[in-house]
């Protein structure tokens, strides 16, 4: 079959969030190292009613309503999500509930895990199972689930919460170009979860950025020489009109397409214009491991590369710098953010997408879009999206209160035989929460 991608995209955040401004100054921060520094904006945090599985129960039923698809025509969900509820039952089994009800039990796929890279392995996997010999011609559905806290330290102000569903079948407004897919895997220990009793991760900041940046430089020269092959001509950023990458912290994007612009560069291609070429000569024969390092090339680069971020990144940036890191569901809300920026000039335009988990696996890979056809248009995604106004209703809470929402998560990891306070008064209708864990530690879920 033709054109397999993302045919629907839903959204879910939670509706609280904390601002960088303020965190800065309860932290004790200098003024602008997380608005600048990290580039973000505001923070969503899941309160104790909610989580990954109420988050994803959430999203599913939203996507399945609001583009009126019988949950009988799914025919694989496959979840990404790296926060572990249960070491065995997937998140997907919860949300069987939604299909069990209109009797579908005859759905393949689990979970996927691999820190922020499982969405995308749940992506890949619905794709190919869409355009292999078993599809039974119904759809996929990939779920990204997430919710990022850190412990107190640098990394804190890098966290994030959301849930985005997206179906997936033939003819897709959003749809994959297959014969491009680079990936870059290695073992590292820069971002793991070694302590089962905590949800916090063990970080090395540093290293995380790098590596980042090796798996980036890794796929793009991959991702260029596929496609030289195939088309014989260069690749450069020039053919890409978006480039959304997984994103921790804005900053990081931003380095991320100097990186790519820097890659340009060595490759002597037409996307760097003879002044920009001239100014990063001084950095033609840093070995690449100096070349990470070297804080005048990242300057540098950033600064000429600042012009096409505008165009070809800015876009993406929307939901990442107000939600934070989304984990698996971070690089999906940048294509989201995109999508509602732009949907009426998306047309025929190319999407690179660089997808980037710790530990490490990365995969670039990209899209061809079109306008689709009601209710699987562009124009249709956005409205469905309708961001603007579910990020302006949202509940702005000081800083102490999401210290104090945190502590009381450590205590509830791992818990059983408890009741949450069921306050409910900030979410909207039709939104599912936590209500208790039993003494087998069985979670018990409602829907408002
Ligand atoms: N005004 C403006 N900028 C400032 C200010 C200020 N007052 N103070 C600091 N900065 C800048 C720094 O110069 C730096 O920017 P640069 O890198 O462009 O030079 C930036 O703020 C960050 O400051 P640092 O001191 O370098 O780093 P910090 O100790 O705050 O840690 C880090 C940042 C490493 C990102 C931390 O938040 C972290 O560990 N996060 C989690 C790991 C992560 O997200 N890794 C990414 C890939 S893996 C993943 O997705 C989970």
């Amino acid at each position: 079959c033709k054109d397999v991608g993302i045919l629907a995209m839903d959204m879910y955040f939670p509706p609280t969030c904390v601002q960088q401004e303020a965190l800065e100054v309860h932290d004790g921060a200098s003024k602008g190292k997380y608005t600048i520094g990290l580039g973000q904006d505001c923070m969503a945090f899941c309160s104790e009613v909610e989580d990954v599985i109420s988050m994803s129960l959430t999203v599913v039923k939203s996507l399945l309503e609001k583009y009126h698809i019988d949950p009988k025509l799914i025919g694989r969900l496959e979840v990404g999500s790296e926060t572990v509820i249960d070491k065995s039952k997937s998140i997907k089994t919860w949300l069987m509930q939604i299909f069990e009800e209109s009797g579908n039990t005859d759905i393949e796929g689990v979970d996927s895990s691999n820190a922020c890279y499982g969405g995308t392995a749940a992506l890949l996997n619905c794709v190919n199972w869409v355009e292999s010999r078993c599809w039974d011609g119904r759809y996929g559905l990939v779920v990204c689930t997430d919710s990022a806290v850190y412990a107190e330290g640098p990394a804190r102000p890098t966290g994030g919460a959301a849930a985005i569903a997206m179906l997936i079948g033939p003819n897709a407004p959003i749809s994959f170009e297959s014969k491009y897919r680079a990936s870059h895997m290695a073992h590292v220990y820069d971002f793991y979860k070694p302590d089962l009793a905590s949800e916090y991760p063990v970080v090395d900041g540093k290293l995380s950025q790098t590596c980042y940046l090796m798996a980036l430089d890794s796929c793009y020269r991959q991702y260029c020489a596929k496609y030289e092959k195939l088309v014989g001509e260069q690749f450069s950023i020039s053919d890409a009109d978006y480039c959304v990458f997984h994103s921790p912290y804005n900053k990081l994007v931003q380095k991320s397409f100097a990186r790519l612009y820097f890659n340009d560069f060595m490759r002597n291609c037409s996307s760097v214009d003879n002044d920009a070429k001239e100014k990063l000569q001084p950095f033609a024969n840093l070995t690449s491991e100096e070349s990470y390092q070297s804080r005048d090339l990242e300057k540098g680069s950033q600064q000429l590369a600042k012009h096409l971020y505008d165009i070809k990144v800015q876009p993406s940036t929307l939901l990442p710098k107000q939600i934070g890191n989304m984990y698996t569901a971070s690089l999906y809300a940048a294509l989201a953010s995109v999508i509602y920026n732009k949907h009426a000039s998306l047309n025929g335009q190319r999407i690179v997408m660089f997808s980037y988990g710790s530990g490490l696996t990365s995969t670039m890979f990209s899209f061809k879009l079109n306008e689709g056809q009601h209710p699987f248009s562009l124009t249709n995604i956005a409205s469905v999206l309708d961001v603007a106004a579910k990020l302006e209703s949202r509940h702005v809470t000081s800083p102490e209160k999401f210290i104090d929402t945190l502590k009381l998560m450590e205590h509830r990891y791992g818990a059983k035989d408890f009741e949450t306070s069921k306050d409910i008064s900030l979410l909207p209708p039709g939104t599912f929460y936590l209500t208790k864990v039993d003494s087998m530690y069985r979670r018990f879920y409602e829907k408002k």
